[in-house]
């Protein structure tokens, strides 16, 4: 698929069928995170593949992960990024996220709809999956076959910025 087509295509989908994932599918998903890269290559990661019944109930308890019949939950180690020595910001978030979008738009590649979710209760996250002190949930990537509308394609014209808001050249 064209790269642009492709960008396009994806959106958040919040309404999913039963239809399972295959695994070869994840696989490709998988490997799109595995090889993106990580601030120093530390690769600070985790990933947590929910896709039965009971790790689905886990998320479901902190998240609207929108009854889909995959998630990823997306940990980042505290211990293993990096750490900018200047103001000590640690870059497990950015690596997650580019992780995350990896994956979201291999999914996309694969046919699949997702939608990234955020919004979900990080204490419940770590006591369900007993997570370390080191670990942190940092995103959920839901996956699946959407059913119903797709947004119309205008949402990119209607609903974002317009570049000149976004983008200034050589100074603020
Ligand atoms: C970092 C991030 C967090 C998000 N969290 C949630 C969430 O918790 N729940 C949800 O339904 N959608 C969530 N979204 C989806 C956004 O709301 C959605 O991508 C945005 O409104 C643009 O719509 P589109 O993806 O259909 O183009 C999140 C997206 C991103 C990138």
């Amino acid at each position: 698929m064209e790269f642009y087509d492709l960008l396009r295509k994806r959106y958040a989908a919040r309404q999913y069928t039963d239809k399972k994932v295959e695994s070869s599918k994840l696989a490709e998903i998988l490997e799109a995170a595995r090889i993106a890269p990580t601030a120093k290559n530390l690769q600070p990661f985790k990933i947590i593949v929910c896709d039965n019944d009971e790790s689905l109930g886990k998320l479901s308890k902190a998240a609207n992960i929108y009854k889909a019949p995959l998630a990823l939950l997306v940990c980042g180690d505290m211990e293993k990024a990096w750490h900018r020595e200047w103001d000590g910001k640690l870059s497990q978030d950015i690596d997650t996220a580019i992780i995350t979008t990896h994956m979201m738009l291999e999914a996309t590649n694969q046919g699949l709809d997702s939608v990234w979710v955020c919004n979900f209760k990080p204490d419940i996250l770590k006591e369900e999956f007993s997570l370390p002190d080191n670990l942190v949930p940092v995103h959920i990537l839901v996956l699946g076959y959407a059913q119903g509308e797709r947004p119309s394609l205008s949402r990119f014209k209607e609903r974002r910025k317009a570049m000149a808001e976004l983008v200034s050249y050589n100074r603020l």
